[in-house]
């Protein structure tokens, strides 16, 4: 797609070409478990940035792949995420009432539907992601790009940091563990995508090493603008409460080092993604405008 005479423009563009992509693998709401398919429709259909699907069709992009295959995979992403979300406004977890603009799937549905439809959505992203065997001329790049999609979303990855974040609710923290939660809760599911997308398109390990690196940084980044936002921004502009992170008693990069330096850190750790993918031999300059249009985002 050339370069970004206006960046804006060109997200745009394909962020409305990936809501058409991910539209295609949503399941049908029809049957005894219709409710079900309709909460999970609900909140894959609430809009959200579509961060996830972007980072893993440009990576792909960046290294050559062909992008039908790459298609479940940016369709399960949002599914993984999109699951994660659901789960983390759980009364049990951060308790809040908004999300993309709405009420939270267990405000509309309740609280089963909203722990049953977050499970499903996780199984129905791997479900997805199997039919690309399908039309894969090397299974072994499917193989290897579903290990990964796996890995970063379970205990060894989101979900092991989303344990350690609730576990540490309303409890003082140094800045190791903070790194430890940031890492998983966040940076794994910018990372799974990111080398996912590699990996579709052939990259090698060493190549998939240097994504990950970069897709870890860029998720710390995002994390930590993430809860600047929650303290500077307003809930229209979120389409999600502010002041979570202070209702729960989190300890955030806000909180221990104060804005100003949270967004020096974001900003440094965005340029050292940048530095990393631009080491690459292969280019995509959208990516890099990308990677610092998320830490001045206002949603
Ligand atoms: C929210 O992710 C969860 C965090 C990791 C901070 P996004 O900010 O990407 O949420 P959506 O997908 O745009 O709603
Ligand atoms: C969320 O962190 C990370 C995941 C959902 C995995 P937050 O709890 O800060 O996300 P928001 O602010 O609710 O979107
Ligand atoms: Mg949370
Ligand atoms: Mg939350
Ligand atoms: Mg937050």
């Amino acid at each position: 797609m050339g370069c970004c005479v206006n960046f804006q423009d060109e997200l745009k563009q394909r962020t409305e070409l990936i809501e058409g992509i991910i539209r295609r693998f949503l399941p049908k709401e029809e049957g005894f478990a219709k409710t079900m398919a309709e909460a999970m429709n609900y909140s894959m259909c609430a809009g959200g940035k579509r961060l996830r699907p972007l980072l893993l069709m440009e990576t792909n992009r960046m290294f050559g792949g062909d992008q039908a295959l790459a298609e479940p995979f940016m369709a399960a992403i949002e599914m993984i995420h999109t699951h994660s979300l659901i789960h983390d406004d759980l009364p049990a977890i951060d308790n809040d009432d908004y999300r993309r603009g709405r009420l939270t799937t267990h405000k509309v549905y309740g609280e089963a539907m909203g722990v049953l439809s977050g499970v499903a959505l996780l199984n129905y992203a791997y479900e997805t992601m199997l039919g690309a065997f399908d039309m894969a001329k090397d299974p072994l790049t499917v193989r290897k790009a579903l290990g990964i999609m796996a890995k970063k979303t379970g205990l060894y990855g989101m979900l092991g940091g989303q344990s350690a974040d609730v576990e540490n609710d309303g409890k003082p923290m140094d800045k190791e563990m903070l790194d430890y939660i940031y890492r998983h809760k966040t940076s794994a599911l910018i990372e799974a995508p990111m080398m996912a997308g590699a990996v579709l398109a052939g990259a090698d390990e060493a190549q998939s090493a240097i994504v990950e690196k970069a897709a870890e940084n860029i998720g710390l980044a995002f994390q930590i603008e993430d809860d600047i936002l929650d303290v500077v921004s307003t809930s229209e502009e979120l389409g999600k409460p502010v002041h979570s992170d202070e209702k729960n008693h989190k300890v955030t990069y806000v909180t221990l080092f104060g804005i100003e330096k949270a967004a020096a850190r974001a900003a440094s750790l965005s340029k050292e993604a940048a530095d990393l993918l631009e080491s690459l031999n292969q280019k995509n300059e959208f990516l890099i405008e990308l990677i610092s249009y998320l830490i001045s985002r206002r949603n």
